[in-house]
């Protein structure tokens, strides 16, 4: 038995509760969006599947789900550069969501840009012990790496860690061979520009991170226990303290199990530290 709550059925909100409804993730699920007519038009589409799910939308209903996720609020659009840059827009979302989630005690899965910092900011307001709170990015990020590397001729594991977004570290030294600089840098760029062209086509990105969100649920609803990239609260992993950064990490049903602290070469090290130091700033602009 799993209870799922999605806030936010938009886009990606609407196209993941649909994945849980027809793939058989959760046997509850609530759905909330202050978009009343949206919410309404979602949960009565997902019925029409037939399936034998219990749809709701009642907040009051939220709190107690076994997995809650964040993925309400406003996505990027062409004339909106950076993930960062909707922090100031997302924010209120998050400070309005934290008031659905008050008393919530199960696994919190945030999805809204900028992800690392409202990851952060919900594990602050709420209380939640920090093996609870995972954010969402990683395994999306890395999926676009392991197109890239192919395309590249690169074969091998395919891992992300870091801000979900500009400062985003693809981990060449995975890769069992020397990548000169220049090819690194230059899968970087069409890796940080790479959901440009699905904004500016369909007006946001659906289908990429709804799968690999869904990916992730089950691995915390079966208890998958599998290590992938995630936003963790760190403290003192990598050296990092208190901010949300993308790191591997074992994800079973409590959450987040262990976080690894792996061997970075000098380019990802340096690249991971400017991502520490990126989501810490905006981390702290989300406590003002
Ligand atoms: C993406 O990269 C929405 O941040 C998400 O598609």
């Amino acid at each position: 038995m799993t209870s799922l709550a999605v806030m936010g059925a938009g886009r990606i909100g609407g196209e993941m509760a649909f994945l849980a409804t027809v793939l058989g993730l959760a046997d509850e699920i609530t759905l909330y969006d202050i978009n009343r007519p949206l919410l309404e038009a979602q949960i009565l589409e997902l019925s029409h599947t037939g399936l034998d799910v219990r749809l709701s939308t009642d907040p009051a209903a939220i709190a107690g789900a076994d997995i809650a996720v964040f993925a309400a609020g406003s996505p990027r659009n062409p004339g909106i550069r950076t993930r960062a840059d909707l922090l100031g827009v997302n924010l209120p979302v998050a400070d309005h969501c934290c008031r659905l989630l008050r008393g919530f005690d199960g696994v919190l899965v945030t999805i809204t840009n900028p992800m690392d910092a409202n990851n952060y900011y919900l594990w602050k307001t709420l209380g939640l012990p920090r093996e609870r709170c995972i954010g969402f990015g990683g395994q999306l990020d890395s999926a676009r790496f392991r197109i890239f590397m192919k395309e590249c001729g690169m074969d091998g594991p395919a891992w992300v860690l870091g801000e979900h977004g500009e400062h985003q570290v693809p981990l060449f030294s995975h890769l069992g061979r020397e990548v000169p600089v220049e090819e690194r840098d230059a899968i970087l760029a069409r890796m940080r520009g790479s959901s440009m062209p699905v904004i500016k086509g369909k007006g946001g990105t659906v289908f990429g991170p709804a799968w690999h969100i869904f990916n992730l649920l089950k691995c915390i609803a079966l208890n998958g226990r599998q290590v992938v990239p995630v936003s963790c609260i760190l403290d003192g992993e990598y050296g990092v303290q208190t901010c949300s950064l993308g790191v591997p990490a074992r994800i079973g049903r409590n959450g987040i199990e262990e976080i690894y602290e792996w061997t970075l070469d000098d380019w990802e090290e340096a690249r991971f530290r400017d991502a520490a130091e990126s989501s810490c700033v905006l981390c702290r602009r989300s406590d003002a």
